[in-house]
């Protein structure tokens, strides 16, 4: 179903000026997105580091998803395989390397998820992929299917709570829920080998109607779902056909800054900008750019990327001054590799 989503400056405004002259609306918390799950503690895109997210109480977890030769949807940072996965370990696959251009243009060789059966990608075990984490859960997690992740949203984590009160090891137990954040990744490549991500998240979608039923229950989370892209042509799809909420991820295409979507297009159908974090602020000084407001003042959300523990901004001496300076430059979520962290920030930030 078609929406508009052009809101023009003055529009935006003329309502601000509104609501400000009404009682003013208490801003919700910022969102806190676990960026490939819980990937600072347990290797990325497994259910294990996504589940340690929502025991966490991470409000999103984020899959990227990518496409098997035989159409099953899949957790996988990239379509290739070998930074994430021990398939170099597998004799059986070697002449299945290739060499393939990527969206900027620039080639690759590797293993990629499109040449392999659901069957074949199955037999592969996950690694961490950054240096210097712990690699002791590696090759012990199968790649997730979209419809396993799935699966853990529905049913929710169930977490122990102690009881207040009680010293005697009294417990009981809640349902802890997060929503999913879905990355389409490379979808024109996808697109150019017969495997179309769209469809294949419309179908899973009506398939398990979810959706339908958590906005008719009122929702545990609002929305329940965001989809995002580097790629536009796959949002504006979307965009016709679901009322999904839609994020556009951008870049700096330049050594100035260049953002590799201008605003004023996103919001013609998109709900949210997903920008790498020094569009939004200076990463020596914290000092924001101007860019959040702007895009605010469009009716985007920001999102900005990436928070990790272990790779700070060079300006910055901890993760929690770091995510407060975008917070403070008007970020409205943000995606991190340690979301227990990133909790800790946006529940000091509270009044
Ligand atoms: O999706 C937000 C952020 O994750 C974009 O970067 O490369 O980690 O998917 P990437
Ligand atoms: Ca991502």
């Amino acid at each position: 179903m078609p929406k508009t989503k052009i809101w023009s400056l003055s529009v935006g405004l003329s309502l601000l000026t509104v609501s400000a002259c009404a009682t003013q609306p208490q801003a919700p918390p910022p969102i806190v997105i676990a960026h490939r799950g819980a990937s600072g503690m347990l290797p990325e895109h497994t259910l294990a580091a996504y589940e340690l997210a929502i025991e966490q109480g991470a409000d999103f977890i984020e899959p990227d998803l990518v496409m098997t030769k035989d159409g099953v949807l899949v957790a996988r940072h990239d379509p290739w395989l070998s930074d994430s996965t021990d398939i170099a370990d597998h004799p059986e696959f070697a002449d299945r390397k290739t060499t393939v251009t990527d969206p900027s243009g620039r080639e690759v060789s590797d293993w990629f998820a499109w040449d392999f059966t659901f069957e074949e990608l199955r037999t592969l075990r996950a690694r961490q992929t950054r240096k210097g984490r712990d690699t002791w859960y590696d090759n012990k997690f199968e790649i997730p299917t979209f419809g396993e992740i799935y699966d853990l949203v529905e049913a929710g984590y169930i977490v122990s709570v102690p009881m207040p009160g009680f010293d005697g090891g009294v417990s009981t137990y809640t349902q802890q829920k997060a929503c999913l954040y879905i990355e389409t990744k490379w979808p024109a490549a996808h697109k150019a080998r017969g495997l179309d991500l769209a469809q294949a998240l419309i179908a899973e979608f009506d398939r398990r109607k979810l959706l339908n039923e958590h906005l008719e229950n009122g929702g545990a989370c609002d929305p329940l779902f965001y989809i995002q892209s580097f790629e536009a042509d796959i949002l504006k799809e979307l965009n016709e056909k679901t009322d999904l909420k839609l994020v556009q991820l951008v870049s700096p295409i330049d050594a100035i800054g260049t953002p590799s979507y201008e605003l004023e297009d996103i919001a013609t159908y998109a709900d949210g900008v997903g920008p790498f974090k020094s569009l939004v602020m200076d990463l020596e000084t914290g000092e924001p750019t101007g860019y959040a407001e702007q895009a605010r003042a469009l009716g985007l959300e920001v999102h900005p990327w990436t928070f990790r523990n272990d790779d700070l901004a060079p300006g910055f001496k901890t993760p929690e001054a770091e995510i407060n300076a975008i917070l403070d430059a008007g970020a409205t979520g943000f995606f991190t590799d340690f979301p227990a962290t990133g909790l800790a920030v946006v529940e000091a930030r509270k009044p």
